[in-house]
């Protein structure tokens, strides 16, 4: 991770309901030889299991979803408003018709640990996945909201990831 600085998740700064439902993120999974991001708003970090945690919702037709599937890892990072286009790209192509990263114009890195991640990201989260469920109708308590985003019935999965290492820049 050259050029990034390790930090403890608490000394991370800023909102994260701006952070992840305004400035976005990817999530990525997979390692150098395979490995796919997608652009996600949906989110939080905060505190479970007596650990730092993040938690994420992935559809399954996404093909992101096949990589944080097969893998026990993922990571997070983070863009200055810059890189907006990147993100909208990498939330509207999918890595099963084309070589995303290359028309964003970012450059994956590898962490020590295999990783992917980006030399662009302003702040990277390492994760191991800890729970995972899939969304459903009937857990829902405001059914209003079945209506609006799951009349398709793609319920997303709900990731809850512990979170290993940090880095700014
Ligand atoms: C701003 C934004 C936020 C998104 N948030 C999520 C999300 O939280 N969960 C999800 O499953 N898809 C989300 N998406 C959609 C995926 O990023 C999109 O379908 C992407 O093309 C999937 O790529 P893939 O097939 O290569 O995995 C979001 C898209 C955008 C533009």
């Amino acid at each position: 991770m050259e050029n990034f600085k390790e930090i403890d998740a608490k000394e991370i700064s800023g909102n994260f309901i701006k952070k992840i439902g305004d400035e976005w993120l990817l999530i990525t999974a997979g390692d150098k030889s395979k490995f796919n991001t997608m652009t996600a708003s949906w989110g939080g970090v905060g505190v479970f299991c007596g650990k730092n945690v993040a938690y994420l919702v992935i559809r399954p037709q996404r093909y992101t979803f096949e990589f944080v599937e097969k893998n026990p890892t993922l990571t997070l990072s983070f863009f200055g408003e810059e890189y907006r286009k990147a993100l909208q790209i990498c939330g509207s192509k999918s890595g099963r018709d084309c070589d995303k990263v290359k028309e964003a114009g970012l450059t994956a890195i590898s962490t020590e640990a295999g990783n992917m991640t980006f030399a662009e990201a302003s702040l990277v989260m390492e994760c191991t996945k800890m729970y995972a469920q899939t969304l459903d109708e009937a857990s829902f308590i405001d059914k209003s909201m079945v209506e609006k985003w799951f009349k398709a019935g793609d319920y997303h999965k709900l990731y809850i990831c512990q979170i290993d290492k940090c880095w700014v820049k």
